[in-house]
């Protein structure tokens, strides 16, 4: 079976900044509360789902030297399609002239790590080159009434090329989980609002991302101190603390960029790890730990190493 190789990356964010001085004009919310209790200071909101992924996924395509042609899969992980149907990989298969397979995925947060796993299988099966996208409009879906949502939740996308390689491919751990039970303490209904219980959703997260990190890791056999960047999806900045905390992963060694964004869900992950590379903070042979949790409640790591140059 092929493994697989990322070859190429690249982000899109809407142009309109919303900071938290603007949301203190209209929520009951200051400025210092959202930077002490999450760590996010402005975020970007606008756009649709589809031309936020056109964008990060025509970055990626170019940073591989690749055309939408040479893709044969394209994987979107998002929460927030466009339409109901289709799903809004057809408008970015479309767009970005990809003649292959064309599917939406929803796993939450956890969207992006879902779908560089099953765009693993997809190689491991035959596939050449698989274009993995996390895309989110957020903001559709907020209740800017809301305090308790409207100053964490945001628009963006990052994109991967990933690339069938002779050898066994960059994937050295993964877990993939969920515990339904748990499905309403984040939720939209179909035309509704994002609707949460933050403490519980916060407390449910620093647990499903230690443990889900620590299972990819032993599948991988190695430990958290070989581990150069750890990529947390990007809510809270005390999430990202207790659980790198807990991990004995320093946060020199991991990816931050929700001060920036807010939370982005599917979209978080690639906009960290794409700032991370931008800062030369990934060298060939690194490491990485990717892990996200969400609504659902889903989780999703794995570890890799990174085997392009940056
Ligand atoms: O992608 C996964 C999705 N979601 C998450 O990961 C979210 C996880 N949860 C969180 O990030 C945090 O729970 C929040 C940021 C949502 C809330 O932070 P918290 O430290 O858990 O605050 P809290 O809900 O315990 O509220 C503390 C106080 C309350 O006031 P009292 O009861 O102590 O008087 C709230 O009413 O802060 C108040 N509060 C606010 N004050 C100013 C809640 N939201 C705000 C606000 N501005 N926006």
């Amino acid at each position: 079976m092929a493994g697989a190789v990322i070859v190429g990356w690249g982000t899109a964010l809407p142009d309109r900044v919303v900071t938290n001085a603007d949301l203190e004009a209209t929520l009951d919310t200051s400025d210092e509360w959202i930077t002490e209790r999450t760590g996010i200071k402005e975020r970007r909101v606008g756009g649709t789902t589809a031309g936020l992924a056109v964008a990060a996924g025509a970055r990626a395509l170019e940073r591989a030297g690749l055309h939408g042609s040479d893709i044969d899969q394209v994987l979107l992980a998002t929460t927030t399609p466009d339409r109901m149907i289709p799903s809004t990989a057809s408008d970015v298969q479309h767009a970005l002239g990809i003649k292959g397979g064309a599917s939406d995925l929803n796993a939450a947060c956890s969207g992006f790590v879902y779908g560089l796993v099953h765009a693993h299988g997809l190689i491991a099966l035959g596939a050449r080159r698989v274009l993995l996208i996390g895309s989110e409009t957020l903001s559709r879906v907020t209740d800017w009434s809301d305090r308790n949502t409207a100053i964490l939740f945001a628009d963006g996308a990052g994109a991967v090329v990933l690339e069938a390689t002779a050898g066994a491919g960059q994937l050295l751990g993964w877990d993939l989980g969920s515990d339904g039970s748990a499905r309403d303490l984040l939720y939209a209904d179909i035309g509704g609002y994002l609707q949460m219980d933050g403490r519980e959703v916060f407390r449910r997260a620093v647990r499903a991302t230690v443990d889900s990190a620590l299972r990819s890791l032993q599948r991988a056999g190695v430990r958290a101190t070989d581990v150069a960047l750890a990529v947390p999806h990007q809510a809270n900045i005390r999430i990202i603390d207790a659980a790198c905390q807990r991990l004995g992963i320093p946060m020199e060694r991991t990816a931050t960029v929700l001060h920036a964004t807010g939370n982005t869900s599917s979209a978080s992950i690639p906009l960290a790890l794409v700032d991370a590379i931008d800062r030369g903070r990934l060298h060939r042979g690194d490491l990485v730990l990717l892990v996200g949790f969400g609504a659902g409640m889903s989780w999703a790591s794995a570890v890799i190493r990174w085997e392009a140059d940056t």
